[in-house]
């Protein structure tokens, strides 16, 4: 990684630019891994997904059934926005068995250069601040980066499960905090 400062920001309205600056590198927000309520900018407006983000930290203002989850966004010192990262606060059924505690992207033109370790990093680090125990991260099958990431955090590989969305398998790691 080079030598630029970095940060780790919540979901804030000041940032709406460089937000979709890095969601245009991407089909939809809806299709970005890690950007948690974000994912609504497109159809409810940035302000109203920002909205609900920060909502979401608190499992009283989640769905039935949906867990409460925090995000965070990598910027460089040019204020541009490098990746994104959520972590869930607990597993409901669905994240146990493929989901996992904890999503991620970088930017295409910013892959490769440690940023996605940062942000795990990061995460790991509140996680531990909340005092949760082991975190669950899975990867699909043939994701190089991204396990190669899960593998370098001290994730320990437990098994896998044939995912019929995605056609392949999804491997499941855990990482004891
Ligand atoms: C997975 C992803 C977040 C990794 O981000 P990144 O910033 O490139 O990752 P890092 O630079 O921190 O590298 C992490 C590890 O992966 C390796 N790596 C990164 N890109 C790689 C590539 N294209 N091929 C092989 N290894 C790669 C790095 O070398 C590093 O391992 P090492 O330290 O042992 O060498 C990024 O590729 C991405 O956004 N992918 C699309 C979204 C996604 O798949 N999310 C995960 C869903 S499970």
């Amino acid at each position: 990684m080079n030598t630029q400062i970095l940060k780790m920001i919540e979901p804030t309205v000041e940032m709406e630019q460089p937000f979709w600056d890095f969601c245009s590198a991407f089909d939809s927000p809806k299709d970005i891994d890690g950007i948690g309520m974000m994912r609504h900018a497109a159809d409810e407006g940035f302000a109203k997904a920002v909205e609900l983000s920060l909502l979401s930290r608190t499992q009283s203002n989640v769905k039935p059934g949906w867990v409460a989850q925090t995000t965070f966004w990598l910027f460089n010192d040019q204020n541009q926005m490098l990746g994104t990262i959520d972590l869930r606060h607990e597993l409901n059924e669905l994240l146990f068995n493929w989901g996992g505690h904890v999503g991620y992207a970088v930017h295409p033109d910013h892959r490769h250069k440690g940023y996605a370790t940062f942000m795990l990093n990061h995460v790991l680090e509140y996680a531990r601040s909340r005092s949760m125990d082991r975190l669950m991260i899975s990867c699909q099958e043939g994701n190089i980066a991204s396990e190669k990431l899960i593998l370098n955090a001290g994730g320990i590989y437990e098994n896998s499960f044939f995912v019929d969305e995605y056609n392949k398998d999804v491997r499941r790691h855990w990482i004891t905090l």
